[in-house]
């Protein structure tokens, strides 16, 4: 098989995310969510994974601010994420959160969060412990945090970018 390759998506990947999307996920909920996303300006990372051209996988990280009182701490949410049937279980969706986690931490990002299944996201470090204390709409196990620096809030107002309020 030929080489995955991992980079920032493009305007001229839109459609082809948008149609991994919606195979990959019941509905297109997700699909709308991203192009909302990008409408706002609020996608502080996409990445894709394809091979000659042919994309398989995509993740997204928008920006979220903690806010306690007057302080806006900005930290990014991971979601999407998503592989094509066909492609799952090769180790997709791990590269492609590696990979956005090392860009995310050498552009300066210190904390990330994500709203799934602690049995998955618990591989990349994503702690629900590192989540509890937030105030949030969503607050359950399901909601993780990570953290890579120490400067990262522990508590506070989880505000996510307004396409979220659309789902
Ligand atoms: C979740 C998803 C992105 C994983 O992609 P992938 O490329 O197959 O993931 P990887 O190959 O890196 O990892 C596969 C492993 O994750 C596990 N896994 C997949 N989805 C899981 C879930 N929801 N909960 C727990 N484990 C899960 C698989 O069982 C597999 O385990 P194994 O390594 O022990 O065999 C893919 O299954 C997908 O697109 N699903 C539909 C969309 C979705 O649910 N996205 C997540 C939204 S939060």
């Amino acid at each position: 098989m030929n080489a995955m390759n991992i980079r920032t998506e493009t305007v001229a990947d839109r459609d082809a995310v948008h149609t991994l999307l919606c195979t990959a996920f019941d509905g297109d909920g997700e699909a709308r969510l991203v192009q909302s996303l990008h409408a706002d300006g609020d996608v502080v990372l996409s990445l894709v994974a394809e091979t000659e051209g042919v994309v398989y996988g995509h993740v997204l990280f928008s920006r979220l601010n903690v806010v306690s009182g007057d302080t806006y701490f900005p930290a990014v949410a991971l979601a999407p994420l998503a592989v094509s049937p066909a492609r799952q279980r090769q180790g997709v969706a791990a590269q492609l959160v590696e990979e956005a986690h090392q860009r995310l931490i050498a552009s300066g990002e210190t904390l990330s969060v994500v709203l799934g299944d602690p049995a998955y996201y618990g591989r990349f470090g994503y702690r629900h412990g590192d989540a509890e204390s937030f105030e949030s709409d969503y607050q359950c196990e399901a909601l993780q945090a990570l953290r890579w620096d120490d400067v990262a809030p522990r508590m506070g107002k989880l505000v996510y970018a307004p396409a979220f309020g659309g789902l």
